[in-house]
């Protein structure tokens, strides 16, 4: 026997009827949610040139050094499946959208992204993300409206387990101050780092402070603090966040130690973390950039978003925290040649049931047809055969109680839009 290929490692399949009934669910409130309040769909291509996200992300951070998934087309180029969203938003808004006078635009995505990390337990290599992408304002009343958004999703969701911790990371010239300071601190106090954080140390000490290693966390805690490298106009900015939020009713916590993976941000940065999932908790994340569009090629546009993990906020959610209901289902079992003629007659209107509805075809036995019901979970098995059709009858089975009637043909479609009514 040849061998079975099977899912790449970190990829899964999305097949069990209740998980998949949640994603859908998950992605129609987003879009109804997101364009009520003036988003529209953006569908990028999941390939982009591998420089986008270079540039776009950063070369130094890990998503880019680690984790993509990086290939030649046949032509040589260099190509990337996208780890992210943003930076294909703000490639397709610079292409489509900068022509016009007024520059804005506000974007909402929904689609897999890979990065090549070691899987565990919400953390894959394929994963899905829902994102939102707002260019054109730099207003720090944006940015509270898009936490706010964000926690109004996850609340319409009944997901309420979880906590909002926000931070500044200041415009790019209090980084550079900052990042200096870090430098020499870090330096200072190399040999206490661990292995790794020594090689950040060199590539982008703002990595250290993100850095899990047991080793290197005295030093961290004793690291200046980007709040204090801030400029007046970044920190009013971010008062006015906060001010914005209080107004709201959304609370949230300063994290002052929060950085984010990604190289592009300035000013406010955003944290949605679940008190429910564990070691990779964090359900959502976004913030401002403000330089990203004119670094890959745009004019200055500010922006900010937030992308949010599917599957980490699905596995926070249930059928029942959902609400949702099961159709009931109905299997058609023709026993013979004229009931399926007629089962197939009635096929328009047996549709437009509210029911899920299953017709089998083929002349196998009843007993088959019966197995066959009870695999797809069938709660009603209308069954129709020679002596039915000489009565002009079907018989209505119910599975669970094992009960039947026959309801005369005519009335069929009568009879069950009043059951499922
Ligand atoms: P991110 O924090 O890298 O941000 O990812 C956002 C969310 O995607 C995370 O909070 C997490 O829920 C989910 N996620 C990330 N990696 C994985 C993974 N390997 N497996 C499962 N879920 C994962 C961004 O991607 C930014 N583009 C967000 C953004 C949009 N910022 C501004 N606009």
């Amino acid at each position: 026997m040849s061998q079975k290929i099977r899912a790449i490692k970190g990829m899964e399949d999305l097949f069990e009827e209740q998980s998949v009934k949640i994603w859908q669910r998950v992605e129609s409130e987003a879009r109804c949610l997101f364009e009520a309040a003036g988003f529209q769909e953006i569908r990028t291509p999941i390939v982009e040139e591998t420089a986008l996200f270079e540039r776009g992300v950063g070369e130094t951070t890990e998503i880019v050094e680690k984790e993509m998934y990086t290939f030649l087309d046949r032509n040589d180029k260099s190509l990337s499946l996208r780890p992210e969203g943003t930076a294909s938003v703000v490639r397709a808004f610079i292409e489509h959208f900068t022509d016009h006078q007024v520059q804005e635009g506000r974007f909402y995505y929904i689609g897999p992204m890979f990065r090549y990390e070691n899987p565990q337990k919400g953390r894959y290599r394929q994963f899905h993300q829902i994102g939102l992408e707002c260019f054109g304002q730099d207003h720090p009343g944006l940015d509270a409206e898009m936490i706010f958004l964000l926690d109004q999703f996850l609340r319409c969701l009944n997901v309420h387990d979880f906590e909002l911790k926000i931070n500044s990371l200041g415009s790019s010239e209090c980084r550079q101050a900052y990042l200096a300071a870090l430098k020499e601190y870090f330096s200072e106090h190399r040999f206490q780092l661990g292995e790794e954080d020594q090689r950040r140390l060199e590539r982008n000490p703002l990595r250290i402070l993100d850095s899990k290693d047991p080793t290197s966390q005295t030093v961290i805690e004793g690291a200046p603090h980007l709040r204090d490298f801030l400029s007046e106009e970044t920190q009013t900015h971010f008062l006015a966040v906060q001010e914005f939020l209080k107004n709201l009713g959304v609370p949230f916590t300063v994290d002052s130690r929060m950085v984010r993976g990604l190289d592009y941000y300035e000013k406010t940065v955003f944290e949605f973390v679940s008190t429910e999932l564990g070691a990779q908790n964090s359900i959502a994340g976004g913030g401002r950039y403000n330089r990203l569009v004119k670094s890959l090629g745009g004019p200055v546009v500010p922006a900010v978003g937030f992308a949010l993990g599917m599957e980490r906020l699905t596995s926070l959610l249930s059928a029942e925290k959902l609400g949702l209901k099961n159709l009931p289902k109905v299997f058609f079992a023709a026993l013979d040649e004229d009931s399926e003629k007629y089962f197939a007659s009635k096929l328009p209107e047996i549709r437009q049931l509210n029911a899920m509805t299953m017709v089998d075809w083929g002349s196998t036995s009843l007993k088959s047809k019966m197995k066959r019901a009870a695999r797809w979970g069938a709660q009603w098995v209308l069954l129709s055969g020679e002596s039915e059709r000489e009565k002009s009858v079907v018989v209505v089975r119910d599975m669970e109680s094992s009960s039947q009637e026959e309801v005369p043909a005519h009335d069929m479609i009568d009879f069950l839009q009043k059951k499922f009514s």
